[in-house]
Order: structure tokens, then C-alpha cells, then sequence
């Protein structure tokens, strides 16, 4: 299906031809929308311990960036122009920012990060850079000057507290108005320059580096391997050097860690595990006064449930993966679950079936979803 959102081009279509692969313009691909904060919303998450933000402003030709939380005052004391203030995981307090990104379902959940929000006065930008990710950059309130290039030179600044380009050299331009949106490629260099008051929404997809892939893969393995034994050597031979390594050492040794292997499904529990962990700076907060489970099933029945704006949820196979755990489920509870998975909320339903109803009440006293108001 066609799709305003994406010029007129189907989820299918855009896909194929510009995902991960070139940038897309496109004008008034959510017509009418002017954001959905102000920027003293803004200025407000980025006063919480719970929000990650940063202001990046430029100072006789130097750049600068500071780290939230910040006070309401340091921002009464900033200039009046050249200066942004990026606030990530505004999904993590707006149910609106939900919806947003809900629109870019035609993109796995497994591969979404984040809606972060920037705010800047006239001049205001981050300076010419390239992220690792893909973005959709929204344009919300005012205008931005947008500036992208396919240069392969990706050498930056050495001494700049952020990511800024050595060299950038623009091959494509335009002013970014209320409503148009720009996709953007991991690697894409590009350079955002506030017109006026402006307000950008970055829906970003992320990709981890392989290393970190690895990294995080053999952390879990470390925690879900058992090995027997212990080295032994009751018929050891003299060494005549006793500060060698003996090739006996090695073979036994080396024999004790082939036994560490891993499957596909341990794979794909890793995967759900690592790609639903809630980032470190991320905590759930349990209902202070919780109903009794009866008084939730009644509830979650007739109001149904929906997920905490700060839970991550993914499926595959019979397992359903919450916030960095897994749940194994029978093929009736999988199938409700899916539907919480995918739109993150689950309707009304005649009775919930008891495995799914165990479930939701558990994650109800973990803070993990709500009873929809
Ligand atoms: C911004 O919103 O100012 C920066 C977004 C980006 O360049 O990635
Ligand atoms: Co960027």
C-alpha cells in the first residue's frame, strides 16, 4: 500500500530501493504535524535523571558539548542562537512518541532504537557528521537546512569533543519544513543547520557492530555454559624447563574448551535477550498500590493491556522475550503475546487464557505494561 509517509511509496517499494541503501526526501510526509512537545517540554525531560540529553553549541569556531541532567536556569543563561539541546528516548515519556514510531512498523521492532528529539534557536546544529544508524529525520516545528553527502571520506576532526567531518563536502541540499521528513543511511554524511526555531524528531534504527555482537554473545555464553572436570595431571613427566608450557597442558586444555558449543536456539535466545534489555540508564517502576490478580484479569479484560512506554518486546518461536527476559509459551499464550509484541497493546479480550493471564500479572508488578486507562 502507498504511503503519504513515504512519498507515495510503499513500504514494499522503499524497502527495496532506499533502505540502508540512499537518502529519500520526503515533502509532507506527516502533513500538518508541528511536533509533538514544546520546547520547554523539552527542556523539561532534559532536566530528569531518567533522560539521556546533551546540549552541543559552537563557540568562536569551537565546538562544545555538555551532559545532562541539566537546571531550568542553564538554559535562562544560553545564547540566544547556536546551540542544540538532543533529548533521546522521548518514546520513554510520551505516549504520542509511541504512535510516531508505531508508523515505522514496516521496519522490524528488533531494529528500532530510539525518537530523539532536538531542539535549536537559529544557527543551532551538531555539525557535519555521519551516525552508524539509519534515521528518519522529522521536521517539527520551523525549518532546517539540511545538507548530505555520499563522500567517502569519513576522517574527523581530531581534537572536537563529537563526531564532527574533517572535510565535508555537500552534494545535496534542502530546507526542511513542518511535516517533511529526510531517510537517511548509516554513513551518510550530512549536516543539519536550525533555519529558526526548529525542532527535529530522529526516529533511529540501530545496528550493532559485530564486535559488540560478539561481545555481548559471549557474556551470555559465560553464563549459560556448565563444564565438568577440572584439570588434572597425576601422570605429569619432569620438565627440565618448569617455566614452559607443556604441549600436554595445552592438549588437555585446549580439549576441556572444544566442549563449548552453542546452537541455534541458543542464538536466537541471546538475540531476544540482548536486543529487549533495557539500556542501563532505564528503570520500571511497579504499581505502588497493585490490584489483586482477580481485579487485573477483570481489568485487563475490559480495558485490555498495553505495554510500559520504556519495554522492548520481541517473539520468536514459542518464546516471547520482555525487557532482557525470555518466557517460553504454549500457542495459545504466543498468539495474544505476538499482538502485545507487535502494536504494543493488547484489546479487549472475552477471557484471557490462564498461561497469558499468569504473564501479564507478573509483568503488571514488574512495571513492564499497564492496564490500558
Ligand atoms: C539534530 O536533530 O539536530 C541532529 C540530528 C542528526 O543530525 O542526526
Ligand atoms: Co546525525
Amino acid at each position: 500500500m502507498r504511503t503519504e509517509l513515504l512519498g507515495g511509496l510503499s513500504p514494499g517499494d522503499f524497502l527495496r530501493d532506499y533502505w540502508q541503501k540512499k537518502p529519500l526526501l520526503v515533502r509532507g510526509a506527516l502533513p500538518g504535524f508541528r511536533g509533538l512537545l514544546t520546547r520547554d517540554d523539552l527542556i523539561g525531560l532534559a532536566c530528569r535523571n531518567d533522560a539521556q540529553s546533551r546540549l552541543i553549541a559552537r563557540k568562536n569556531g569551537k565546538w562544545q558539548v555538555g551532559h545532562g541532567p541539566f537546571t531550568p536556569r542553564f538554559f535562562s543563561r544560553l545564547p540566544k542562537k547556536r546551540w542544540t539541546l538532543l533529548v533521546q528516548d522521548v518514546n520513554h515519556f510520551l505516549p504520542a512518541a509511541r504512535e510516531l514510531l508505531l508508523r515505522f512498523n514496516f521496519i522490524p521492532h528488533s531494529r528500532l532504537d530510539d525518537l530523539m528529539v532536538s531542539y535549536a534557536p537559529g544557527e543551532g546544529g551538531v555539525g557535519p557528521h555521519f551516525d552508524s544508524y539509519d534515521v528518519f529525520l522529522l521536521q517539527g516545528m520551523g525549518r532546517r537546512y539540511w545538507q548530505i553527502s555520499a563522500q567517502r571520506d569519513k576522517r574527523l576532526i581530531v581534537d572536537a569533543p563529537i563526531k564532527i567531518l574533517h572535510d565535508f563536502r555537500p552534494e545535496q541540499e534542502w530546507v526542511l519544513e513542518s511535516g517533511d521528513m529526510l531517510y537517511l543511511p548509516p554513513g551518510y554524511a550530512h549536516n543539519g543547520v536550525a533555519k529558526d526555531d526548529c525542532m527535529t524528531y530522529s526516529i533511529g534504527f540501530r545496528a550493532p557492530g559485530y564486535q559488540e555482537l560478539a561481545t555481548q554473545f559471549l557474556i551470555y555464553l559465560q553464563d549459560h555454559i556448565a563444564i565438568e572436570g577440572m584439570y588434572r595431571d597425576p601422570d605429569i613427566s619432569l620438565q627440565s624447563h618448569p617455566g614452559r608450557i607443556s604441549p600436554a597442558m595445552v592438549r588437555q586444555m585446549s580439549a576441556a574448551l572444544d566442549i563449548i558449543k552453542w546452537s541455534d536456539a541458543d542464538i536466537e535466545r541471546f538475540m531476544g535477550i540482548y536486543l529487549t534489555e533495557p539500556k542501563s540508564h532505564v528503570f520500571f517502576t511497579p504499581p505502588p498500590h497493585p490490584v489483586t490478580r482477580k481485579k487485573f484479569a477483570d481489568q485487563a479484560e475490559k480495558n485490555g493491556v498495553q505495554l510500559d512506554l520504556k519495554s522492548r518486546m520481541l517473539c520468536r518461536g514459542k518464546t516471547v522475550f520482555l525487557n532482557g527476559d525470555a518466557y517460553t509459551v504454549g500457542l495459545a499464550a504466543r498468539r495474544s503475546l505476538e499482538t502485545l509484541a507487535d502494536s504494543h497493546i493488547l484489546p479487549t479480550a472475552e477471557a484471557l487464557d490462564g498461561e497469558v493471564l499468569a504473564l501479564l500479572y507478573q509483568w503488571y508488578r514488574y512495571g513492564h505494561i499497564e492496564i490500558c486507562p
